[in-house]
């Protein structure tokens, strides 16, 4: 369906917390109806936001240069899905405000898990050298996280399967008219 409107679908939460691995599920979902392009934190800062650290400046930098991209691509009919810790309700309320003053559609999903479960996942095993003291200003540790107040969707990784998240993700997508059927798995 190429010519389903674009948009963005943006998943914010911890480190760990599931966010790259809901996205290129949603990515492997929405490809064969329509137009997609993933914006994943880990990788935009290896190009767009290379340079640039954790401070809140930085942070708040990293996902002004995602939303700008993310509305560039969605303005010409894009399903854009982000995936960044992108701790700041303000920054995130920014790009939500940027996209509306467009007219694109953006949907915020809340990718939680519990400090105690994403110490315990750890699979980067960044969280221990955060306890450590190892890195510093290290997110849900030494360094704030706001969780969104009104997402348009929480998926709890600590507590339902991958496929649960996703299903809700997509329903949410439909019924906001942004995909217009959902292939199956
Ligand atoms: S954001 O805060 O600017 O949105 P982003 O999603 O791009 O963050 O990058 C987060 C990734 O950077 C984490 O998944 C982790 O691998 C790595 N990282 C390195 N240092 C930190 C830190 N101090 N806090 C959080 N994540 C960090």
């Amino acid at each position: 369906m190429r010519e389903a409107p674009g948009f963005i679908l943006w998943l914010t939460g911890m480190s760990g917390a599931g966010k790259s691995t809901l996205s290129r599920a949603l990515c492997a979902q929405l490809e064969p109806m329509r137009a997609v392009e993933l914006l994943d934190g880990d990788e935009v800062r290896t190009w767009l936001s290379r340079g640039l650290g954790f401070s809140r400046e930085d942070r708040d930098e990293n996902v002004r240069r995602i939303g700008k991209v993310a509305m560039l691509l969605a303005r010409h009919g894009v399903g854009v899905i982000v995936a960044a810790i992108s701790p700041y309700r303000s920054s995130r309320d920014e790009v939500r405000q940027m996209a509306a003053a467009k007219g694109i559609p953006f949907v915020e999903v809340y990718i939680q898990a519990s400090l105690d479960a994403l110490i315990a996942r750890d699979v980067k095993g960044l969280y221990k050298k955060a306890l450590a003291g190892e890195i510093l200003h290290f997110t849900g540790v030494s360094d704030p996280y706001e969780a969104p107040e009104t997402p348009e969707a929480i998926v709890r990784s600590d507590a339902e399967p991958v496929e649960v998240g996703l299903a809700r993700v997509l329903d949410v997508l439909r019924a906001s008219g942004l995909v217009a059927s959902v292939a199956a798995a």
